[in-house]
């Protein structure tokens, strides 16, 4: 006979659990809950009722054992629905599979190979303004420095624009868009408020759609002029995908949220990775010189070494899961039950909102001794079976698609700036992490003053 899930704590009359969980970041308020009362709960906002678990056997149930059951909670999404539209992210059933599919062509072995290419030319431009900034011994704000870099990459991994295009025209639309859908998480009438925010975030979007069309539209017919072109980026991929159908709206549509969900879920996730890694490092100077020794090993001349040997770049690749364990850019995922179903001894009724608390798993002494501390050695060798403790790009089939393409391009940029720079922490950085923007990035600035070594 299967039990309700208990109560969490600190529930009020009518406010439920409103009150407690608008005090402190959210999920830091669920995170302690779950450590002091048990790793499944349940609460209350607004007469809803929600599931928050971090026990791993129930996260494995959710993704994988019964992952149909299981939608994506698109609701909680609505900010970011202008930025993600019925892309991969937010798709479910037939549709999602046949973009899967798609895609996955996108992030296989030989076009990762080409990500390296990519990555490399991104970093040689970015080195240029650090070496400017250290001339001046300025203090760089690695947030921005993070996010530019990682916006060229997935530009041009995407839609083959150049560094001074994607400098030019991204960061300008993305940044008041990205904002204001984190503000409209929480004060969801900004939306709707005759306010100079929303103004400048709607002709953002109106620019951002009528950019990427024109692209779209002329890469349409470059194909159809050139048939059997072969597909150079992902938009090529989405083409060829879509080339026995009537180039409708809908078509174009649908070719443009893929690419907007890319750019978007392929930037500011990798970005806060590399700038949590990177305030990690500072603090951390025998992990940053060992990280350093093998770039040394593998980065010789200017060229760029064998795919195979970035491989070897795995205290690099370390160094990088241990940030993404102790920061956690994206601390929840949310789903909604489809059916009646039961886990860990517990009912759980159809159209329940259910959380899976990566945060807490991430953080739980009896999975992780120390969870505070950074070791990166945690993922070295032996010591890697992590499979349903440690799910930043989840797992199961709605794993992040871009995984191995965030890791690859995150060990060359760590292994290249170390190589060139030496960093010292600018003022005030510190651990703290911002309350409400997912994915979650310092709650102030980074900042880093660089020396040029070489
Ligand atoms: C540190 C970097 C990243 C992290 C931590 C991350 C994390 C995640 C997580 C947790 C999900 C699952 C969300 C959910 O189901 O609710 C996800 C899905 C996804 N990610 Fe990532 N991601 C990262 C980088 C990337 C990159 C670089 C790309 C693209 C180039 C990307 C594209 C996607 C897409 C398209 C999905 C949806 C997959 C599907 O539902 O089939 N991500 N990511």
């Amino acid at each position: 006979m299967s039990r309700e899930v208990p109560l969490a704590p600190q529930h009020l009359p009518v406010l439920g659990h409103a009150a407690r969980l608008l005090t402190a970041a959210t999920w830091d308020a669920m995170e302690v809950w779950l450590r002091e009362h048990g790793p499944t709960l349940r609460f209350k906002i607004s007469g809803a009722t929600y599931i928050v678990s971090a026990d791993p056997e129930v996260v494995r149930h959710v993704l994988l054992g019964n992952a149909d059951n299981y939608a994506k909670d698109i609701r909680s999404m609505a900010p970011f629905l202008d930025l993600l539209g019925d892309g991969l992210l937010t798709s479910d059933g037939p549709l999602w599979r046949r973009q899967r599919a798609t895609l996955a062509r996108a992030f296989r072995i030989d076009s990762l190979r080409n990500l390296a290419d990519v990555t490399r030319r991104a970093v040689d431009r970015s080195s240029e303004s650090l070496t400017e900034h250290a001339q001046r011994g300025a203090v760089v704000d690695v947030g921005t420095l993070f996010r530019r870099l990682t916006l060229q990459v997935i530009a041009e991994a995407a839609l083959s624009m150049t560094p001074e295009e994607s400098d030019d025209v991204l960061p300008r639309l993305y940044e008041p868009l990205v904002a204001e859908a984190n503000r409209r998480v929480w004060l969801p009438a900004r939306a709707h408020l005759p306010i100079p925010a929303r103004f400048q975030y709607d002709r953002s979007l109106r620019e951002l759609n009528l950019y990427l069309r024109a692209r779209i539209d002329a890469r349409w017919r470059q194909r159809q002029a050139e048939p059997g072109r072969p597909a150079l980026d992902m938009l090529d991929m989405l083409l060829v995908s879509v080339e026995h159908e009537l180039w409708t709206e809908d078509t174009a549509t649908l070719v443009s949220d893929e690419l907007k969900t890319m750019l978007f879920a392929g930037h500011e996730t990798t970005s806060a990775m590399l700038t949590w890694t990177l305030h990690a490092l500072m603090r951390h100077p025998e992990c940053l010189a060992r990280l350093r020794d093998a770039a040394d090993e593998i980065f010789v001349g200017a060229g760029m070494p064998e795919y195979e040997a970035l491989k070897r770049l795995d205290y690099a690749g370390a160094c990088l899961k241990e940030a993404l364990r102790i920061y956690n850019v994206v601390p929840i995922v949310n789903r909604k039950t489809l059916a009646d179903d039961h886990f860990a001894d517990y009912h759980v009724p159809a159209g329940c909102f259910v959380m899976l608390h990566l945060q807490a798993l991430h953080r739980d002494p009896q999975q992780w001794p120390e969870p505070e501390a950074f070791r990166p050695e945690r993922f070295l060798g032996e010591s890697q079976a992590q499979a349903w403790r440690w799910l930043p790009f989840l797992n199961g089939p709605r794993s992040c698609v871009g995984q191995h393409f965030a890791l690859l391009e995150a060990k060359i940029v760590l292994s290249l700036l170390t190589q060139r720079f030496d960093f010292t922490p600018g003022p005030g950085n510190s651990d703290a992490r911002h309350r409400f923007n997912v994915p979650v990035g310092p709650a102030g600035k980074i900042g880093v003053r660089v020396h040029r070594r070489v």
